[in-house]
């Protein structure tokens, strides 16, 4: 099949290369000439494992190809794959003026049938609305069907994802698409989950926030324990062991971040306010999640009472493990936090290195602590779960080791004469 993705950003590029691979003809293309002219040369914009070989190889192959000119392409392609950014707008919403730009140019091509899906996440409405654009500007509906068909890709394991999906979900209005829709992916074993258009939209939606509630809940269960003094790692792991809640999604710290969940929550809550419905649940996993960091300052500030001036080493600073993306990263408001409070910052993260001119870098983690007050870990990156904490005491002035990911075992640590605080522990 001859598919034209819109959009060379993180979902975009991914999505274009797993559908090569699966051997359609993809043309993945975007505005911004300079990202499409690295794209040509094999410069892969984003850290993705895997991903750059994969879209050098089917380049070569000629199943997968870039382009700026969007007008032109979308003409010519009759299965079109929008992939653009949805942004977070001031007040919590979702602002969709890529989107509104590339049904514009759709409405203004359109010259025979062509199946035009959604993968960027849209408030529930949008793709109903997307259907009533066109017809309102007089596109008969025999000409095109519209589809939902959210992603589901973790950054870091995306290209896993697509190629071990656990479902593959499209909202159409009719069936008309369905027989082109099954043969899209390479399904393996996953089932198909057939809906309306805002069926799909609301699956995605209430997929990251379930996510974001077990955090929330997870950290609540954490400051719990920490009141009891229990150790929260215990707690994880006799409540993951019931299968049917599982041990996933269920590590406390300081919250989830990223360029989905916090964002997905936010427009939802503004999509149901939109029609006069509270989202109490919503609201309280949203609370949680924006006082995790003020929680470990405080645990911070048992052992250091007066944080102005003192040397503080973060480590880790993406919003999780396994990426280089520092979008609503946890760690990057952490940082903003203790600059705040007047402490000089040092970070060390194996994947960023430059991180403001407010904060010392680091290319090497031991170094990152060299005089140090307190090292907080905020980022649970392999290489600090069986990190050298000899090293790390012999270098650090004081020993205060703050373990905001639960990631490192406590009493390691302490053996070597630090004075470790994890997780709904001291
Ligand atoms: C998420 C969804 O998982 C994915 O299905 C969707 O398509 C996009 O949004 P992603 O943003 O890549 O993926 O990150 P994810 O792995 O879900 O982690 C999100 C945040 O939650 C991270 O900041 C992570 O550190 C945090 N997290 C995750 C926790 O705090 N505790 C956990 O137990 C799991």
């Amino acid at each position: 099949m001859k598919i034209c993705i819109v959009g060379a950003g993180y979902v975009g590029l991914t999505t274009a290369t797993a559908l090569a691979v699966f051997g359609h003809e993809v043309l993945c293309v975007d505005r911004d000439q300079a990202k499409i002219d690295g794209l040509l040369q094999g410069k892969v914009p984003i850290y993705e494992p895997g991903l750059e070989d994969l879209i050098i190889e089917n380049c070569k192959e000629n199943r997968l190809h870039f382009s700026s000119n969007v007008k032109e392409s979308i003409r010519d392609y009759p299965i079109i794959l929008i992939a653009v950014g949805t942004p977070s707008q001031n007040d919590g919403s979702c602002n969709l003026s890529f989107i509104k730009q590339v049904i514009e140019i759709i409405a203004s091509t359109i010259n025979n049938y062509k199946i035009i899906i959604t993968k960027s996440t849209v408030p529930p409405g949008t793709n109903e609305w997307i259907q009533q654009t066109f017809l309102e500007m007089g596109i008969k509906d025999d000409l095109f069907d519209i589809v939902s068909n959210p992603e589901f890709l973790r950054e870091g394991r995306a290209l896993w994802d697509i190629f071990h999906p656990n479902k593959l979900v499209f909202g159409t209005k009719t069936d008309r698409p369905l027989e082109v829709l099954k043969k899209l992916y390479q399904k393996g074993s996953a089932p198909f989950v057939f809906t309306s258009l805002t069926g799909a939209e609301l699956i995605k939606y209430a997929s990251n926030v379930f996510l974001a509630t077990k955090i929330s809940f997870a950290n609540e269960m954490a400051r719990i324990c920490d009141v009891f003094q229990v150790d929260y790692a215990d707690l994880h792991k006799g409540l993951g062991m019931d299968p049917r809640i599982g041990p996933d999604f269920l590590n406390a710290g300081l919250g989830f971040g990223g360029s989905c969940l916090p964002k997905d929550l936010s427009s939802l809550k503004h999509s149901a306010l939109s029609h006069q419905l509270e989202t109490k649940l919503l609201d309280a996993v949203m609370e949680i999640n924006d006082t995790q960091i003020e929680l470990y300052l405080k645990k911070l500030s048992t052992e250091l009472p007066d944080l102005a001036d003192k040397q503080i080493t973060v480590w880790g600073v993406t919003f999780k493990p396994g990426t280089d993306d520092l979008r609503s990263s946890p760690a990057i408001a952490l940082i903003q936090q203790l600059l705040q409070k007047g402490c000089r910052v040092h970070a060390y993260d194996p994947m960023v290195q430059l991180i403001s001119s407010d904060v010392t870098s680091h290319s090497n983690q031991y170094e990152s602590v060299s005089n140090s007050d307190a090292l907080i870990i905020a980022t649970e990156w392999e290489q600090f779960l069986n990190c050298n904490w000899s090293e790390v005491k012999s270098r650090m002035k004081r020993s205060i080791v703050l373990d905001a990911r639960n990631c490192v075992d406590g009493e390691i640590v302490r053996r070597q004469g630090l004075q470790y605080m994890g997780v709904g522990k001291r």
